[in-house]
């Protein structure tokens, strides 16, 4: 699987989504509870980026109707989406933050 490098540790911010694009795949990198994820931008319930939503106990919140997706896994919590969204494998090298999209953890 191809890491691909999209941004330094020093410009994640804590609990701040930063929304990449990797080979067109809109990503939402977090920076939380001392790690890194990424997991895929768009809301399973609506075409709505999640990367403009709250971060909260490893989970991001969709800010239109407030289903909360997993960091580590992509489900939601709860309604109205019901469908997980996709999260991708994350490796940090000295201050480089990398992800793979093609293939999702
Ligand atoms: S668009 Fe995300 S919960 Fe409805």
């Amino acid at each position: 699987m191809a890491f691909v490098k999209v941004c330094t540790l020093s410009e994640l911010e804590e609990d701040t989504p930063k929304r990449v694009e990797l080979d067109g795949v809109p990503v939402s990198v977090v920076r939380t509870e001392g790690e890194v994820f990424a997991i895929n931008d768009i809301c399973s319930h609506a075409n709505v980026s999640l990367s403009e939503g709250e971060v909260e106990d490893c989970m991001i919140e969709c800010w239109l109707h407030g289903s909360s997706f997993d960091l580590r896994t992509g489900k939601p919590s709860g309604l109205p989406a019901t469908r997980p969204v996709p999260v991708y494998p994350v490796k940090i090298e000295g201050d480089d933050v990398l992800v793979s999209v093609t293939q999702e953890s």
